[in-house]
């Protein structure tokens, strides 16, 4: 193993889409940003450095940080940002992961153009357990706003409302041809008949789930979140923001060109958006005048079409890659996470309501000194411990709505070093009917079970699978549904826990686990690094 050493340098960056430009938040320049290359066991160094006036943090999602926590990235959870003219050293090992991965800013609404692929290679001389591609290839998709994303998101919480949806979403940056603006090209990959080929595709919008297809081909999945699958094949994926995909793709069509689209699931009521992002696959030797094969991409309720990829995955649970599901549980939790409406005296436009959003009808307050430090150095008066293991008022889905108000707090659940942990992850879908894809930091989970309606404790888990369930770090919590996962709780420090609809997460859909030291050697959070940034 090796030391990777990478400059991101947070730069503004003319950027020209949709037929107009506008300055954007840009690592090194580049929209998406500069691909993390890396092998198991590698440590990595990357030097950020703030040029921007806004603060900055880089989440670097999935990557364990294993005792690391000071270089998870989440701005107030486990570091304060860089301000501008700072710069921050993140230093992590990538311990026993391999795969697709992605970073992403992590304060504001950065992430929309702040975020790149991060790809781990098997130790060296270690194959692949599927056939070697004859190349691989990053596709990450997208949103673009035209107007400034900070701008959308502050005018919603002044107002109270839903922030605008995106003016276009993309595939590897670029929208493809769309009506107000045709003469855009978009990303093209470029294939030779009879090889195959590695898509790492990831998910990078802010808000958006998407299905992914390409016309005339089928994928054959892989691998999701840095953790190999049993391998199936499919016509069309389903990815939310913060999840990655790995699937290989044989170009066996002999010549031609071939339509990729990635439309959005799931839409929210509220906020209809159908744009759908187009790219090609294009077959050497094939005339760049010759027509398209084209493909329609599933219709924003096709829940059916989502299912079928989601209920395909299996861990690979090999003699080499077992899966450790944790087959005891220390700590239940059972959390309901959705929408609400709080009172907000100066929310005119919401007629003096904002929208919120909670687990557990807990809304998240962000502190203003990161909270790990908070427990590094005991200073007190920056959270509680207190997070609720259970909803104040039993949750029942056909009963009337018991969550639409919220209490504000800035709440953690405390668990001793090496517990096991479950959580039942209910959706109360009161207000919108959307997936919320839920995001833990430092610990990669497996999802034991889900289910329609309310979760029944009792005969619920008698259908649990605990010998192959799916390993990730995010998973969607089905509209009007539920979703368990577990974990060992292997990892001190304070890990974020939260719905990666960015939307979702600015009005407080989020809490964090606080996973104590243990006794043992390698059990501690190391010491914070001396050019930590202060708050
Ligand atoms: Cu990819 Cu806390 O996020």
């Amino acid at each position: 193993c090796r030391v990777r050493q990478y400059t991101f340098n947070v730069v503004l960056k003319n950027t020209n889409r949709l037929c107009a430009s506008k300055p954007i938040v840009t690592v090194n320049g580049r929209f998406p940003g500069p691909t993390l290359y890396v092998r198991e066991d590698d440590t990595v160094l990357v030097r950020v450095v703030n040029h921007v006036k806004y603060n900055v943090s880089i989440h670097w999602h999935g990557i364990r940080q294993l005792r690391t926590g000071w270089s998870d990235g989440p701005a107030y959870i486990t570091q304060c940002p860089i301000q501008t003219g700072q710069s921050y050293l993140y230093n992590f090992t990538v311990t026993g992961q391999r795969g697709t991965l992605l970073w992403h800013a992590h304060v504001l609404w950065l992430r929309a153009t702040v975020h790149g692929a991060i790809v781990i290679l098997p130790k060296r001389g270690v194959p692949y357990p599927f056939p070697k591609p004859h190349k691989e290839v990053v596709v990450i998709l997208g949103e673009w706003w035209k107007s400034d994303v900070e701008a959308v998101i502050n005018q919603a919480l002044s107002s109270g409302l839903a922030p605008n949806v995106s003016d276009a979403h993309t595939i590897n940056g670029h929208p493809g041809p769309v009506s107000n603006c045709p003469s855009q090209g978009g990303f093209s990959l470029q294939v030779e008949a009879g090889k195959t080929y590695l898509l790492r595709i990831i998910n990078a919008a802010l808000n958006e789930e998407l299905f992914f297809k390409i016309a005339g081909h089928q994928l054959s999945v892989v691998e999701v979140d840095a953790v190999y699958t049993k391998p199936f094949k499919i016509d069309t994926l389903v990815i939310a923001p913060g999840q990655t995909t790995n699937a290989l793709i044989t170009a066996d069509q002999s010549s031609g060109k071939y339509l990729m689209a990635a439309s959005p699931f799931m839409d929210s009521p509220i906020a209809v958006d159908n744009l759908t992002a187009t790219a090609t696959l294009h077959y050497s030797g094939t005339l760049a005048s010759s027509p398209t094969s084209l493909t329609s991409p599933p219709p924003p309720n096709a829940t059916a079409v989502a299912n079928k990829f989601v209920n395909s995955l299996r861990s690979l649970n090999s003699k080499k890659y077992p899966a450790k599901v944790p087959l005891t549980v220390d700590h239940s939790l059972f959390i309901t996470v959705g929408l609400g409406i709080n009172p907000c005296a100066t929310c005119v436009a919401g007629n003096g309501s904002r929208a919120v959003a909670s687990m557990n009808n807990v809304t998240f307050v962000m502190p203003t000194t990161a909270i790990l430090q908070a427990h590094y150095f005991n200073i007190s008066g920056v959270y509680t411990t207190d997070f609720p293991a259970n909803p104040p008022v039993a949750f029942n889905y056909t009963g009337s709505p018991a969550n639409l108000q919220t209490t504000n707090g800035t709440k953690v659940y405390r668990v001793p070093y090496n517990s096991t942990v479950q959580v039942v992850l209910q959706d109360t879908g009161i207000i919108a009917t959307e997936n919320h894809p839920v995001h833990l930091h430092g610990f990669n989970f497996f999802a034991v079970g889900k289910g329609l309606g309310n979760y029944n404790p009792k005969t619920d888990p008698q259908n649990f699978n605990l010998i192959d369930p799916v390993e990730r770090n995010t998973i969607g919590v089905p509209s009007g549904g539920w979703t368990a996962i577990r974990f060992l709780a292997d990892n001190p420090g304070v890990w974020f826990m939260h719905c990666h609809l960015e939307v979702h997460t600015t009005w407080g859909l989020k809490m964090a686990f606080l996973v104590d030291n243990g006794k043992g050697p390698n059990q501690s959070i190391i010491p914070p690094p001396s050019d930590l940034p202060k708050c």
